[in-house]
C-alpha cells in the first residue's frame, strides 16, 4: 500500500461508500488489487468521429493505458465533449469554455489522481488544459499530431491554407471548380489535425515549449509509431507525476507562458493562441496581459511552415520539430518547469537540425522580427493583434477610406458584388463576430477579397474586425478589435468612407473621426438583439469576457482545488 491519494476518498474507504465506487468498477474486470491504492489516472479523451483531428485518440489513448499499468496505476479512460472545428456551427469556439468546464467538472468529481489529456483540434488543447488547471491535479498531454502532408498533382498542399487560396483561384477563374473538387481528398490523407501550423499545430508546439507535454509530441505524424511510443511514455510519466505531486500550477508559471509567447513567434504560430494563453493564465492566476505578446514581436520567424513559410508539420517533425526551435531559442527562453520535473532546457538538449531550410538558425531566419504586433488607438482601446508573418509587408503601414460590412450576412451578400465601391487600397471592416456578437468569436476576419479585385489580380487587403482567423490563413488581417462592436467598442460606430490609419511598427489602430462625431454615433447607436435567449449560448453571451482577457467566461477565471466531500449515496 502506498501513500494515501485523492482517489483513497472513493476508492480507499471500508465502508458503503468504497464499497459502491470499488463494486460498480469491477463490472469492467479489474481485479481487487486495482484498488489497493495505486494511483487512478484519468485519460480525458477528446475522441470522435466528429472532429476528424482527433479521431485517432482511441488508439493513443490504448498506449497511455500501456504506460500506466507499466507504472504501477490503473488507467481509466472517459469522453469529454469533442470540438470538431470544420463541422460545428457556428463556431467551435463557442464552445472552448464549456469544454472547459466538462473537463474541470469530470476531473473534480471522478476518484482519479491525475489526468492524460488527449486533444488536438484547435479548440480542444486549450479547453482540457483550461479546465484540467482549474482543478489542478498533475495533468500531461498528449495531442493527435498532424496529418501526413497533402498531395495533390504532384505537390504538397496544406490543410486550410491552400483552401484559401484555391478558394480564391476559382472565384478568379484560374482554378476549375472540378480541380477544386479533386483537391479535397488529397488534402486529408491521415488521421490527425491540420499539417499546416494552423492553431492545433501551434497549440501542441506552445504546450512543448511550455513543458505540458513530452519533447517531441508537437510535430510527430498522427500516424508515426513513435506518437503511439510517446504516448506510452506519457502513461508512464503521469504516474511518476502524481507521485511528485507536480501539478499545472507548478509548469504554469508566467515564465512558461512566456516561453509560449517567444516559441509561437518563432514557429509563426497562430493568432489564435493569444486568446488561449490568455485564458489559460487566467485560470492559475497568472498576470498575463495582451502587452506581454510584444516580447515576442522581435522574435524572428524560424520555421517555414504554411500558412508563414512553405513546409508542412511533417517536414517539420523530420527537421528537428519543437526541441530544434527551443534549442535555436534557448538564449531567450526563461528558466521554468516542465512535467519531467526538470528545467525546459532539458527539452532541446542535444537537439540536432536535419533541414535548415525548414528550421532556419536564429541568426539567418527566414524573416527578421516574426511575432504578433498588438495594435491600440481609438479604434482598439483595448487592443487588437496582427500577425506580421503572414502580412504583406507594405500594408502593415496603411491610411485608407473604408468599406463596412454590419454583419456576416451583409459580407456574404455583398462582397462579389461587380459595383461593390472598392479598390485595392480600401480597407474592409466587418463588425458583429466578436465573442458576444456573434456568438463566439468565429474565424472570418480574413474576409474574402472582392470579387471585382480578385479579378484584378488582388489577393491581399487590409482588413479589420472583432473576429479572429483560422490559424491556416495568411493577409493583411487585424483580429480581436477590443472591445467589440456588440459590446459597444468603437467599432461599432465605423461607416463607409471614414478613414483608418494602421501602422504595426507604432503599434496602432486609429479612427480617423473627430471626436464629436463619435460622440453622436454613439449616441444614436444600440447593440443589435440577442441571438440566442436560452441555454449554454445565451450563459456565454451574458458571461464571456472580451478578447483582450481570452474570452473565458468571467465565472470560470481561476481555480477550485478542494476535493469534494459529499457522497452521491
Ligand atoms: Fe482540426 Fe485544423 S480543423 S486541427
Amino acid at each position: 500500500m502506498t501513500k494515501k491519494r485523492r482517489s483513497a476518498a472513493w476508492y480507499g474507504k471500508l465502508d458503503k461508500d468504497g464499497f459502491i465506487h470499488r463494486s460498480w468498477m469491477k463490472n469492467q474486470g479489474y481485479p481487487d488489487h486495482a484498488f489497493d491504492g495505486r494511483p487512478i489516472i484519468g485519460i480525458c479523451n477528446t475522441w470522435s468521429e466528429l472532429t476528424p483531428c482527433n479521431s485517432g485518440l482511441r488508439d493513443l489513448a490504448e498506449g497511455v493505458k500501456r504506460g500506466v499499468w507499466e507504472a504501477g496505476g490503473v488507467p481509466v479512460e472517459f469522453p469529454v465533449m469533442s470540438l470538431g472545428e470544420t463541422q460545428m456551427k457556428p463556431t467551435a469556439m463557442l464552445f472552448r469554455n464549456l469544454l472547459a468546464m466538462d473537463v474541470e467538472e469530470s476531473i473534480r468529481a471522478y476518484g482519479i489522481d491525475g489526468v492524460v489529456l488527449l486533444g488536438g483540434c484547435d479548440k480542444t488543447t486549450p479547453g482540457q488544459l483550461m479546465g484540467a488547471a482549474s482543478v489542478d491535479l498533475p495533468a500531461i498531454v498528449v495531442s493527435s499530431g498532424p496529418m501526413l502532408n497533402g498531395k495533390w498533382q504532384g505537390r504538397d498542399i496544406g490543410s486550410g491554407t491552400d483552401v484559401w487560396k484555391f478558394s480564391e483561384a476559382v472565384r478568379a477563374g484560374e482554378m476549375t471548380l472540378q480541380d477544386f473538387m479533386n483537391a479535397e481528398s488529397g488534402m486529408s490523407r491521415s488521421k490527425g489535425v491540420c499539417m499546416t501550423m494552423g492553431t492545433a499545430s501551434t497549440m501542441s508546439s506552445l504546450v512543448e515549449a511550455m513543458g505540458m507535454s513530452l519533447p517531441t509530441n508537437a510535430a510527430l505524424p498522427a500516424v508515426d509509431s513513435r506518437r503511439m511510443a510517446l504516448a506510452h511514455l506519457t502513461g508512464k510519466r503521469i504516474v511518476e507525476m502524481v507521485d511528485e505531486d507536480l501539478k499545472p500550477s507548478d509548469i504554469l508559471t508566467k515564465e512558461a507562458f512566456e516561453n509560449a509567447i517567444l516559441a509561437n513567434a518563432a514557429v509563426g504560430g497562430s493568432t489564435n493562441a493569444v486568446v488561449h494563453l490568455l485564458a489559460l493564465a487566467g485560470r492559475v492566476g497568472i498576470d498575463l496581459s495582451l502587452q506581454d505578446f510584444e516580447i515576442g514581436s522581435g522574435v524572428p520567424l524560424l520555421v517555414n511552415c504554411m500558412p508563414s513559410g512553405q513546409y508542412l508539420m511533417e517536414d517539420f517533425c523530420y527537421a528537428g520539430g519543437m526541441p530544434v526551435v527551443l534549442k535555436e531559442l534557448s538564449h531567450l527562453l526563461r528558466p521554468a518547469r516542465t512535467v519531467l520535473g526538470g528545467d525546459i532546457a532539458a527539452y532541446h538538449d542535444g537537439a540536432e537540425c536535419w533541414n535548415r531550410d525548414v528550421i532556419r538558425a536564429f541568426d539567418a531566419p527566414l524573416k527578421p522580427a516574426a511575432g504578433l504586433r498588438v495594435l491600440r488607438g481609438n479604434l482598439a482601446p483595448d487592443g487588437a493583434i496582427v500577425k506580421p508573418s503572414a502580412a504583406t509587408e507594405a500594408l502593415l503601414e496603411h491610411e485608407a477610406a473604408v468599406h463596412v460590412f454590419e454583419s456576416i450576412e451583409d459580407l456574404k451578400a455583398n462582397i462579389d458584388r461587380p459595383d461593390l465601391p472598392v479598390t485595392a487600397d480600401t480597407i474592409l471592416v466587418l463588425k458583429g463576430c466578436g465573442p458576444r456578437g456573434y456568438p463566439g468569436m468565429p474565424e472570418v476576419g480574413n474576409m474574402p477579397i472582392p470579387r471585382v479585385l480578385v479579378e484584378q489580380g488582388v489577393r491581399d487587403m487590409v482588413r479589420i474586425s472583432d473576429a479572429r482567423m483560422s490559424g491556416t490563413a495568411f493577409g493583411t488581417v487585424i483580429l480581436h478589435v477590443a472591445p467589440e462592436a456588440q459590446a459597444g467598442g468603437p467599432l461599432a460606430l465605423v461607416r463607409t468612407g471614414d478613414r483608418i490609419r494602421v501602422s504595426a511598427a507604432r503599434g496602432s489602430l486609429d479612427l480617423l473621426v473627430s471626436d464629436a462625431e463619435l460622440a453622436a454615433r454613439r449616441a444614436a447607436w444600440t447593440p443589435e438583439a440577442a441571438h440566442y435567449t436560452r441555454g449554454y449560448a445565451k450563459m456565454y453571451v451574458d458571461t464571456v469576457l472580451q478578447a483582450d482577457k481570452g474570452a473565458d467566461l468571467d465565472f470560470l477565471v481561476g481555480k477550485d482545488t478542494r476535493l469534494v466531500t459529499r457522497e452521491s449515496h
